[in-house]
């Protein structure tokens, strides 16, 4: 059973937390652009949030791959629901090859599942190899350039996180997020540095891996709210190229 199993729905929900579309949502899709006729893998989809985003955006086609069943199975319940042409596969990402290679890669929070540079190394080949060259691998990540001495700030924004200070490879990074309904839930992701994230992507073949700074909303560049967020930054955008 994967972890993601036991807290699907909470997950899902803490989607609708105002960071998710004001910082994380927002700062994808510029980065990704214009998307209209591309061919999408969404590896980490969850229960297919940004895959469905993806394919209402004009991809042509988009697959989403999860490790945990219970996340797919949401996906799929919200495909039956309302069809979007979006197809959902129940596999290990460091495994998974599509028949044929796509325009783009989209990772959100599978990296930050990595706690040595050698598992970190068998995502990066499997989003590689996924790729036609010249294809784009875009997502967000544990910014795993900013370790903060607390986490007090980021409770008005639903979120907590912890770590060790200094960090090590492989430290657990805790996750506490707290939902609309002030439903509590936690996971773990693991602390790589930034240098090791940047050797591991040019020894899988990426001719470029850059971190990307979070960009705030249009509508909320004046709202002093997100001051605290973006000064202490717990999430980070991250473009590679094939
Ligand atoms: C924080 S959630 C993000 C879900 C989605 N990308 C989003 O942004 O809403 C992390 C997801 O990574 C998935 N995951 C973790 N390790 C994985 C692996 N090795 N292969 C595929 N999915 C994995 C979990 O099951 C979970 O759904």
């Amino acid at each position: 059973m994967s972890t993601y199993d036991a807290i699907a729905e909470e997950y899902r929900d803490s989607k609708q937390l105002p960071f998710r579309e004001q910082l994380e949502r927002y700062t994808l899709f510029q980065l990704l652009g214009d998307v209209r006729g591309k061919t999408v893998l969404d590896m980490a989809c969850g229960e297919g949030y940004y895959t469905r985003l993806l394919k209402r955006a004009g991809a042509s086609e988009v697959t989403g791959v999860d490790i945990s069943a219970e996340m797919i199975r949401l996906a799929e319940d919200q495909e039956a629901g309302q069809p979007l042409g979006c197809t959902y596969v129940r596999a290990d990402a460091a495994a998974f090859r599509p028949e044929v290679p796509v325009d783009l890669v989209v990772a959100t929070y599978l990296f930050n599942y990595a706690s040595t540079a050698e598992q970190l190394g068998r995502y990066c080949r499997a989003c590689h190899g996924a790729l036609k060259p010249g294809g784009r691998l875009i997502g967000v990540n544990d910014n795993v350039r900013n370790i903060p001495p607390g986490t007090a700030s980021l409770k008005k924004y639903g979120l907590e996180r912890s770590c060790p200070n200094p960090a090590a490879e492989g430290d657990i990074v805790r996750y506490t997020i707290t939902n609309a309904d002030g439903h509590r839930f936690q996971f773990d992701n693991y602390y790589l540095a930034h240098e090791t994230y940047g050797a591991v992507f040019r020894k899988a073949g990426f001719r470029e891996f850059r971190w990307v700074d979070l960009w705030l909303s249009a509508s909320q560049r004046r709202n002093p709210f997100w001051d605290d967020f973006l000064s202490n930054p717990p999430i980070a955008a991250f473009t590679a190229t094939r």
